[in-house]
């Protein structure tokens, strides 16, 4: 062995030692605030020095002395990117079963480029060599400039004598010195999704993760927000975000050592996912999404929102159509009569986009409920004997666009395609195949399926042309994981190959129909994450479109991922999954603080309330350039106690206002809500109307001084009291600047 690697260390050690010459000892990555430091150190170490506001001085941390490789006991002694193998006894963002069978890997700073990147970004990678091995990291750095965002990954390659394994490779390790650290994450279910859950972070591992492989945020969602010193305010406090941009297995870490420093690890989940690596194979990491906010979480939403919309989604600045979905309406229950009385009914109400969900296909197998079809995608001539080109033209007809609803990932045993291709499920050899929802997972990470399911998309979309919108469904997560398409000493690359397969298909199909709006759907809100996201221009939040619900899980979403991009739908009352009886108005203000939609049957409606509906669709077309294109402030927590809930949109240049104030609870006579309102520019004068008052408008309605004008230092530091009190009631209020 050693005569192979002498040679090549000798010219490594001549490269980085020409190399580190010609480079600054301080190594930076900056955005227009802030500042991600790193230093070369004396053993040619890449070491983290800073995380934070940008730095008037920074060359001061190139005096500092950076402890021994052998000294694991002082401060701030952090790798950029730790390797396991030589001095590192924490959780590692690397390790490496090398091809000799060695288990040490020795991370040294070689070079530090810049690649091409869009404007706004710059691109930066810190090349990383084994002092031993012919193995390279690369560490990518993206600095979005204008959203104070980064983007961090890893690419591992080498040219060793034969494969290598990786056991653990993570996207980013960000390490903090804090006195107290306190985690924010989104645990949740069916249902129940980005619940919020704060936590005070003790010595030991805290893991945030799943192992679902598919639907994964119905466990937990793969962002966080880390409050250093005290727990997370608002507008207090400084706050790390970050979330990973992967819709499979994934780790978040946070690992409080005897010293009480954090260290954050976060990346694709170690767990039965050891990678072998062939020479000249390169792995690519996903990426790691983060930002820092010196002023509370508000902050760091507002910096991933904007980063997202100009970033990860499809459109992410331009408004969002309204739709009216059939599921909750009619849910496998229509014909083409019923869909025609629903398309009718919400022309008549305003509603741009009618969406045909499941039930609409399967002949030999008709997808009449959730036990057959999936997988046949023909049109159920029994069902729709003139197709779905007819109500394409019928919503055409009524001045609406036409979506449809697909889950081709899945397959029902009882189905054509099952017979056909047994081998494209996933599956144990020999062990009998569980369903869940009477359902089988394609193996995505196979490329004649990634080949049928483009296929299968591409000529829906080509044999009818007027399809503007696809909601792509996945209903199960992994069990029993096993492809034919790798070799038995590959299987546990399964997820990443699931996952990198879908990409593709999504990839093709962004490509060829960028006009299509996509939306991201998993049994509700079980795929939101910026992997998904960044082929889709919208996520279904939750099946639970319980208003109230609703109001709880909007804004755990809406701690990382945009509004607009979170699809809400006005259902009917008593709500199908939780039985609780809102107003029709406390729904339609719930739900336009997303991307609005409806999820019922329009001529379910009396007449009093289509005509609440419609004046409440033409409201939202007034403010959704806010939601597009604003900023999202938030007043009252739902999970504050006091029963108030409340945000803002505010327009970016300040001119406009949206204020949204909701009672969760009764609450005594004369107890109202104080909206102190946040992002305003205290000298403009601006105009308050009340929105969506229940018609006919009548005494003062839920502002007392309704079509009043206020400085914005009023309405900031006096604020506006909403005349609101009994349960499930609510309040919309447009600011708008006068001269
Ligand atoms: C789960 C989705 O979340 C629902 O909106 C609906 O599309 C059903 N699947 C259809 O089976």
């Amino acid at each position: 062995m050693k005569s192979n690697v002498l040679p090549w260390l000798a010219v490594f050690l001549a490269v980085t030692s020409l190399l580190r010459g010609a480079e600054p000892t301080v190594q930076s990555v900056t955005t227009r605030d802030l500042a991600l430091v790193y230093s070369v150190d004396a053993a040619h170490r890449l070491m983290f020095r800073h995380f934070g506001p940008k730095l008037a001085h920074e060359a001061e941390l190139a005096r500092a002395k950076t402890p021994a490789v052998s000294d694991v006991r002082s401060m701030r002694h952090w790798e950029a990117y730790p390797a396991y193998g030589r001095a590192e006894v924490y959780s590692p963002a690397l390790q490496v079963t090398h091809a000799d069978g060695s288990l040490v890997t020795e991370l040294v700073f070689a070079q530090r480029k810049t690649l091409p990147a869009p404007e706004g970004v710059t691109h930066t990678v810190f090349v990383l060599r084994d002092a031993v091995q012919p193995l390279t990291a690369e560490l990518h750095l993206e600095a979005y400039a204008q959203e104070n965002v980064f983007a961090q990954w890893v690419e591992v390659s080498h040219s060793e004598k034969g494969p290598i394994a990786i056991g653990s490779i993570f996207s980013g390790f960000l390490p903090s010195a804090a006195r107290k650290y306190f985690l924010s994450h989104f645990h949740g279910a069916w249902s129940s999704e980005m619940t919020l859950s704060e936590e005070e972070l003790k010595p030991g591992v805290k893991i945030i993760e799943s192992q679902r492989g598919v639907r994964i945020t119905q466990q937990d969602n793969p962002s966080f927000l880390l409050a250093l010193d005290q727990p997370a305010t608002e507008e207090t406090g400084e706050i790390i975000g970050g979330a990973l941009a992967w819709s499979g297995n994934f780790r978040l870490s946070f690992q409080v050592d005897e010293w009480g420093q954090l260290r954050t690890l976060a990346g694709l989940n170690p767990f039965v996912s050891e990678l072998k690596l062939a020479p000249g194979e390169p792995f690519v990491s996903p990426k790691f999404i983060f930002t820092y906010s010196p002023a509370g979480r508000g902050l760091v939403s507002r910096r991933l929102h904007d980063w997202a919309r100009r970033y990860a989604l499809a459109d992410g600045f331009t408004p969002r159509s309204i739709v009216l979905n059939s599921w909750e309406g009619a849910y496998f229950k229509f014909d083409e009569a019923t869909l025609t009385g629903m398309i009718d009914g919400a022309a008549q109400l305003g509603v741009e986009t009618f969406v045909l969900d499941d039930g609409w296909f399967g002949n030999k197998h008709p997808r009449d409920s959730a036990e057959a079809g999936l997988g046949d995608w023909q049109t159920n001539i029994k069902k729709l004997p003139r197709g779905l080109n007819y109500l394409a033209d019928y919503a055409e007809s009524k001045g609406m666009k036409f979506g449809l609803w697909i889950e081709p990932e899945m397959v029902n045993p009882r189905s054509e395609l099952a017979e056909r291709h047994p081998e494209w499920i996933v599956q144990s050899p020999g062990r009998e195949k569980i369903a869940m929802r009477n359902q089988w997972l394609l193996d995505l990470g196979n490329p004649a399926v990634q080949e049928f399911v483009w296929q299968m998309v591409d000529r829906l979309l080509t044999e009818h042309p007027k399809i503007a919108y696809l909601k792509w469904d996945a209903n199960r997560h992994v069990s029993q994981p096993g492809t034919t398409a790798l070799p038995a000493d590959r299987q546990s690359s399964f997820w990443t190959a699931y996952v990198r397969g879908l990409y593709s298909v999504y990839a093709k199909i962004r490509a060829k129909y960028p006009q299509i709006i996509l939306q991201v759907c998993a049994s509700g809100g079980g795929r939101v994450d910026f992997g998904a996201l960044a082929y889709h221009h919208e996520f279904w939040a939750s099946d639970n479109t319980d208003a109230l619900s609703r109001l709880t899980i909007q804004y755990g979403t809406n701690l990382i991922y945009p509004p607009i991009a979170t699809a809400a739908h006005v259902s009917t009352s008593p709500n199908h999954q939780t039985g609780n009886v809102t107003p029709l108005k406390f729904r339609f203000d719930v739900a336009m603080t997303g991307r609005l939609g409806l999820e019922l049957q329009p001529k379910d409606m009396d007449a009093a309330e289509q005509e609440f509906a419609r004046a409440a669709i033409a409201t939202y077309k007034r403010i959704r350039p806010l939601l597009a294109q604003g900023d999202l402030y938030r007043m009252h927590s739902p999970y504050e106690p006091g029963g108030w809930v409340s945000q803002m949109l505010v327009a970016k240049d300040r001119t406009q206002a949206a204020v949204f104030v909701f009672s969760t609870q009764a609450h005594r006579r004369g107890v109202v809500p104080t909206l102190r309102l946040r992002g305003l520019d205290p000298a403009k004068r601006y105009k308050v109307t009340e929105l969506n008052r229940l018609a006919p408008a009548k005494g003062a309605g839920a502002f007392w001084g309704n079509g009043q004008t206020f400085t914005g230092e009023y309405l900031t530091e006096i604020g506006l009291e909403a005349n609101i009190g009994k349960i499930y009631t609510s309040a919309v209020f447009l600011l708008e600047a006068v001269p």
